[in-house]
């Protein structure tokens, strides 16, 4: 449902990312672990356009991207529609109540006609275990539940995949168990993620497979048992120590 190949990426003279290739199966759930500035950001922001790579190819579900020509905006729309973000800060909208937040993007970006936008983000509210709250304004929600109502909000598209930016670091560990319960359980049902996380325990949880990232490079990747278990990269060991 998502692959990269041989994508590369510069800042300033600088290379970020080094030849990366992955790809993310339907239904699977991988998650990238990586120390800080091994460019896992980077990497998820390329995917969904928010950076430009030098060079390589992007997949996400019928929409492919040969990064070394230019990109143009309807192709970087469709991509975006298929590949959804989460991000660790959940930037919704701070003056629409959670049901708003999650009906926006399918009213002002897929057209879709405002009760039926509502009555589909309920359910996705529901999904999340937030119904109880459909009226409640970011600032009325904990970060937590902030987080799951960006989770539903990025589902509520419908897209091939989610790409999430280590959704549970800005959170409490207190917090944090309700949204990698979300996510485990989304997993459970089949939604394609590739998820960005130092979070251990999620990682545990939730991923079918790991991928490792050192200094730009993809240095490891295997089934999770195998990887948390043998750890075959020295960065690998690092991390779980
Ligand atoms: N817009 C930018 N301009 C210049 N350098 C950047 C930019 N964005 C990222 N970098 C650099 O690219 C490298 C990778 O950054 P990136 O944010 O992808 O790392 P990361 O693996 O997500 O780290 P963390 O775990 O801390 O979030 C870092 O050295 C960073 O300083
Ligand atoms: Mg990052």
């Amino acid at each position: 449902m998502i692959a990269v190949e041989h994508l590369s990426k510069h800042f300033n003279g600088q290379p970020v990312l080094r030849d990366v290739s992955l790809h993310v199966a339907k239904s699977e759930c991988v998650v990238l672990l990586g120390a800080s500035g091994s460019g896992k950001s980077t990497l998820l922001r390329c995917i969904n356009q928010l950076e430009s790579p030098d060079v390589g190819r992007i997949t996400v579900g019928d929409v492919t991207v040969d990064c070394s020509r230019p990109v143009g905006r309807e192709v970087q729309r469709q991509l975006r529609l298929r590949a959804a973000m989460v991000f660790q800060h959940f930037n919704l909208f701070p003056h629409l109540d959670a049901l708003r937040n999650v009906a926006a993007a399918p009213v002002h970006v897929r057209g879709m006609p405002r009760p039926q936008a509502e009555a589909e983000a309920m359910e996705w509210l529901r999904r999340v275990g937030l119904a109880g709250h459909a009226h409640h304004v970011p600032s009325q929600l904990s970060g937590g539940q902030q987080q799951r109502v960006a989770i539903a909000r990025a589902l509520a598209m419908r897209p091939d995949a989610l790409l999430l930016d280590e959704p549970t670091s800005a959170l409490d560990p207190a917090l944090r168990g309700e949204v990698t319960d979300v996510l485990r359980a989304l997993a459970e049902d089949g939604t394609t993620m590739l998820l960005v996380t130092h979070d251990l325990r999620l990682a545990r949880d939730a991923a079918d497979r790991l991928l490792v990232m050192c200094a730009g490079e993809i240095v490891e990747s295997g089934a999770t048992d195998r990887v948390l278990r043998q750890p075959a990269h020295a960065a690998t060991r690092a991390l779980l120590a």
